[in-house]
Formats: C-alpha cells, sequence, structure tokens
C-alpha cells in the first residue's frame, strides 16, 4: 500500500510540485503523482510557466526520485497506453492449445488502472485542484485516469480514505458562487467522520495572470502539515524535515540537475524506511481483524542458540572477560536472548 495519489490538474500552482513532492518524500510518505492532460503541459514542456523552467532544481531532483521509480508518475492517456502493452490473457494467445469450451465470461480480466491506483493508495491529495477538476469531480465526469480514480474512491462506509483538495485558480474563479457549493458537495459524500475531506484554501498573493488576490495555491508548509494530520506515519513525525528550497530558480534551464540527490547516508536511511515500511504494511495486513487489534511493526527474528553460542566463541569476545561491572547493550529489537546469553556466562 503506498501513502498519497497526487493528483495534480491543470492550474500554474504545479510548478510548486516538485518542492512539496520532495518535502512529502523526505518526511517519509510514498506518493504517485497523476497528472491530467493539461498538467502534463505545465510539467513536460518549456515555456514561461512549466515547472522546470520555475523550479529547474527541484524538477531535477524529483526525476532523479522518477527515475529510479521511487516516485512514481502516472499521465492522463496511461489507462489506455498500458493495456496496449500487457501479455493477452492465456486463453486469448494463439500460441497456446485451443480451448474446446470458451471461458465462462466471469473469468474475463484484465488490469484497469484507475482501479489499481485508487485501491493501492491512502490518501487523496489535489493538488493543484483546477477549476475544471474541481467541476468534474462534483458532477462525477470521468474522462482521464485522474477522474477516474476520483470517481471510483472510497468515500463512505468503514473503508473510506481521506482526501485533501488545494484548488488553485484565479480569484474571479475562486470567489465564484460555484467554487463553495461545489467543494461543500465534494464534502458532504465523505460520510466516515475517521476518513474525512478537507479543503486547504488558497491564499492571496499576485497571481500569474497579473493580478493580487485569493486563488493562489496553499503554502507547500501547510499542505505537508494537513497532510500530517490526516495521515501521520511512525516515521513522518520523527525524521527532521529537511525542507526543499521553495525559491523559485532563477536560470530557466531545460535540463533537469544531474546533481545526486541524496548523499550515500540519505539513500541508506532511505532503503532501510522503505524495508520498514513493507514490512510494516505486510504485518498490519497481517493482522487486519484480529481480535487484539495488534499491529507489529517488524517481524522478530531471533538469533539461533547455535548462532549465539558460535558468536560468543570468537576469539574477539571470548577475550573479553565479562564481569559485574560490564555493560552489555543489545542493539537489536528482538527478545533478548543474546543479552541474557552474556549474562549467563
Ligand atoms: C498558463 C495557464 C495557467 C492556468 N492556470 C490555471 C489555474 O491556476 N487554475 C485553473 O483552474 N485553471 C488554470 N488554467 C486553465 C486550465 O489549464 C484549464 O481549465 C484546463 O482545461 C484544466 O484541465 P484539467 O482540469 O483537466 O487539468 C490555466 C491555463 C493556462 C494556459
Amino acid at each position: 500500500m503506498r501513502d498519497i495519489l497526487l493528483g495534480c490538474s491543470g492550474s500554474i500552482g504545479i510548478v510548486k510540485l516538485p518542492a512539496l513532492a520532495l518535502e512529502l518524500h523526505e518526511r517519509g510518505y510514498t506518493i504517485t503523482i497523476v497528472l491530467t492532460e493539461a498538467a502534463e503541459f505545465f510539467f513536460d514542456k518549456d515555456h514561461a510557466g512549466s515547472v522546470r523552467v520555475y523550479d529547474a532544481e527541484g524538477f531535477g531532483k524529483l526525476m532523479q526520485l522518477v527515475e529510479e521509480d521511487t516516485i512514481k508518475v502516472v499521465r492522463a492517456k496511461d489507462e489506455w497506453n498500458d493495456l496496449l502493452q500487457k501479455p493477452l490473457s492465456p486463453s486469448s494467445q494463439p500460441t497456446t492449445p485451443p480451448l474446446t469450451t470458451p471461458p465462462p465470461a466471469t473469468q474475463f480480466s484484465c488490469p484497469v488502472l484507475h482501479i489499481t491506483l485508487r485501491s493501492t493508495h491512502r490518501l487523496l491529495l489535489l493538488c493543484p485542484l483546477s477549476a475544471n477538476t474541481l467541476a468534474k469531480v462534483v458532477t462525477g465526469l470521468a474522462t482521464d485516469t485522474l477522474s477516474c480514480l476520483v470517481r471510483a474512491w472510497q468515500v463512505a462506509g468503514p473503508t473510506a480514505k481521506p482526501a485533501l483538495l488545494a484548488p488553485a485558480m484565479n480569484t474571479e474563479m475562486w470567489t465564484h458562487p460555484l467554487t463553495e457549493r461545489q467543494l461543500t458537495t465534494i464534502k458532504s459524500f465523505w460520510s466516515n467522520p475517521n476518513a474525512p475531506c478537507k479543503v486547504i484554501a488558497p491564499v492571496s498573493k499576485m497571481l500569474a495572470c497579473g493580478t493580487r488576490g485569493m486563488g493562489a495555491l496553499a503554502h507547500i508548509e501547510s499542505i505537508v502539515d494537513n497532510v500530517e494530520e490526516v495521515l501521520p506515519t511512525p516515521w513522518a513525525s520523527t525524521k527532521p524535515s529537511t525542507k526543499p528550497s521553495t525559491k523559485p530558480s532563477t536560470k530557466p534551464s531545460i535540463k533537469p540537475s544531474t546533481k545526486p540527490s541524496k548523499t550515500p547516508r540519505q539513500s541508506m536511511a532511505a532503503a532501510l524506511l522503505k524495508v520498514a515500511r513493507e514490512r510494516f504494511d505486510s504485518a498490519k495486513d497481517g493482522v487486519t481483524g484480529s481480535a487484539s487489534g495488534a499491529v507489529l511493526a517488524a517481524p522478530i527474528s531471533p538469533s539461533s542458540d547455535a548462532i549465539i553460542e558460535r558468536v560468543l566463541q570468537l576469539k574477539e569476545l571470548t577475550k573479553l572477560e565479562l564481569g559485574s561491572g560490564d555493560v552489555a547493550f543489545d542493539l537489536g529489537a528482538g527478545d533478548g536472548r543474546w543479552l541474557t546469553s552474556i549474562a549467563t556466562r
């Protein structure tokens, strides 16, 4: 299970995407970015309003994480294009022996990206949310990957999952009576108080269109705070934040930076974090529905007595004459058998 489905629509506020995605990543969240076609225009192309012109350094770091497959990016047409790449099901492959009877209709299955995405993420974060996508969400239009998965998002009952909406639009659009009506309607769909839908209101500033007023995307810190509130993780709160620069780059560049985004130590920490998260997920899934409600954060794999015996016999260790004033530290988190073995000796 991944954490955040970050749906980006075609608002100029998308220039803040690298800063947001990097900050969420730094705090330990796993992210999948889903772009509408208009968002792709800001993300992929070089022009005065493009992401890579606004924040070349952040864009480079983000793309590096995308290349490593740490952050995934899904595009508007991936639904259909992905399907063309998938191998045909065995029943329709010409090389397999012909079936004497066609398979029953219930056996037919094919991957559906928007359903997979909706099922494998904990939080829906629509940021920036354009006026157009907002209208689609409220009316239920499902014309691309993002709007399809929003349409299929669990909003009610015990399996409901939370959502955060961060609209960003021109002042006239934001203050239009439709906006409030639409946001209120959307929020009303989320009927499980444990999985609410919250709006992160835009802020007032000089907008890209040259007028000053409400409608600019909320500050990244405020969006991240909202994420942490709705989706606290054991990792998010303990990890100090290394805030990426939110300052726009002055030097437009079309080339993503080739500078490594992480030190080896950070890479190691990220790799360990990933393993811990996977174990946490599988352990948690394993105890779902258990009467105790306990969640095992990491499986315990105790060292066998034979291994302990062997290690304690090693020259280096046997040279140590453990006495009553000595302190032995067990840096593991198991059942303490190393400590008891040493103490017994
Ligand atoms: C330069 C530029 C900036 C735009 N900024 C915004 C914006 O901040 N908010 C918004 O709602 N629409 C904005 N639009 C209009 C949307 O891109 C347009 O409505 C588009 O159809 C949105 O599609 P989507 O919701 O599928 O992403 C902008 C368009 C352009 C060309």
